[in-house]
């Protein structure tokens, strides 16, 4: 029997458990006691489904499974591809106590989140992650959605699985652009909450870059504890949850200024988290050093620090105007006061902004 760590989602009623371990499909009880019924879709791509989908459906044998096997990318992160699955669900005719299980990264886990919770007005939800972005982050916490033409993720539900699991065995089929892009959303824990995780990141991050387990295993359980404890405080994003954007206001408008896809989110997030850092040093937060240690940081990570150079200012105000923290049409954003403490969304002066947008050059 392999090890597995357990950590809690506390939510009252909607709390559930992440597993974190290697080969977790092939322990039969630990994704059967999820199930309701006979009943289970399970949603994936055309990358993930010949890895993967043929390992859950050994796990799975003893039920009426169906699979939806969507195109890859975030391009398909759409309203219409969404409507596939639905189709999918009633062509073979599956009830309210039906499971669907997300067998992927975070665009089938969001729109396989989207679709159960609106089928039917919502049935049983499974996550399975399988890039390391959505071990660390999508998977957890409820956020569900697709994408607008004009806005990321502008339709969506808050919507918690029944259980995560997060197999790292899959991280063995990933490639080093996508382990970087996921490394992004794990230094924004350390960034966001947690000091001496920024520190220990920056002592280990070539074993991450490595994928050692032992690393990797620490650095999801302590991204998730860190998520879980925040989600676990404002579920719905009344408040403190909006600390896990540091970064996206920026990231968001790159990934639908420039073309969904062309930025991986995790870059994007990078990139974002870079221009929230100058930010701050011009709020008078951060020091020239602690914003050197960021930038540093993700470039021994090889992600993108500096901004797309066909996005103009212009643009990125129009694009960071429908962003969701914003209030009254206000461009709000998350600020550093220090490495290891966010502020919450705060207005800024638009000069300021615009400094930064147009001043921010990597260092
Ligand atoms: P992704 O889902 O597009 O996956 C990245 C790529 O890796 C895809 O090509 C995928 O097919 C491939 N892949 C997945 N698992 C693999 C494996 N084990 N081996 C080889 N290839 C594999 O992207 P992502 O980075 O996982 O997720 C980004 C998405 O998540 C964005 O849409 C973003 O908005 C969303 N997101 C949501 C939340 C949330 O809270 N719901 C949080 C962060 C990001
Ligand atoms: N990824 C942001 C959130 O879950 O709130």
């Amino acid at each position: 029997m392999n090890e597995y760590r357990q950590l809690k989602v506390d939510l009252g009623t909607r709390s559930y458990t992440i597993y974190i371990g290697s080969n977790l499909l092939t322990q039969a009880n630990l994704l059967p006691q999820y199930i309701k019924s006979k009943q289970v879709l399970v949603v994936t791509n055309t990358t993930i489904a010949p890895l993967y989908l043929q390992q859950l459906e050994n796990n799975l044998s003893a039920y009426e499974l169906e699979s939806i096997v969507l195109p890859d990318g975030e391009q398909y992160k759409t309203l219409s591809y969404l409507e596939t699955i639905f189709t999918r669900l009633l062509e073979v005719k599956f009830n309210r106590n039906a499971t669907l299980i997300a067998l992927g990264g975070g665009v089938v886990g969001d729109m396989g989140g989207f679709a159960a919770a609106c089928y039917q007005r919502g049935i049983n939800f499974i996550q399975i992650p399988t890039t390391l972005l959505a071990q660390v982050d999508s998977s957890v916490g409820g956020k569900t959605g697709v994408n607008h033409a004009l806005g990321k993720n502008m339709m969506g539900a808050f919507y918690q699985p029944q259980a995560v699991i997060a197999d790292i065995s899959f991280l063995d089929t990933l490639d080093e652009r996508q382990l970087s892009a996921g490394i992004a959303e794990v230094i924004k824990y350390g960034l966001i909450r947690d000091y001496e995780f920024f520190e220990w990141l920056e002592e280990n991050i070539e074993q991450l870059l490595q994928k050692e387990e032992q690393a990797l295993t620490f650095a999801i359980e302590r991204s998730c504890i860190n998520k879980a404890a925040v989600v676990a405080e404002d579920e719905h994003e009344s408040g403190i949850r909006a600390i896990l954007n540091l970064g996206h206001t920026f990231g968001h408008a790159i990934e639908t200024g420039i073309g969904y896809g062309e930025y991986l989110h995790g870059e994007a997030v990078a990139i974002g988290i870079c221009l929230a850092a100058d930010l701050s040093r011009r709020l008078g937060y951060l020091n020239n050093e602690e914003v050197g240690r960021i930038i540093a940081l993700f470039k021994r990570v090889n992600l993108p620090i500096l901004s797309p150079k066909n996005l103009t200012t212009a643009q990125y105000i129009e694009l960071m105007s429908v962003d969701k923290k914003n209030i009254d049409g206000a461009i709000r954003v998350i600020a550093l006061e220090e490495i290891g403490k966010a502020t919450l969304p705060m207005g800024v002066e638009m000069s300021i902004l615009e400094q930064t947008l147009n001043g921010y050059q990597g260092v």
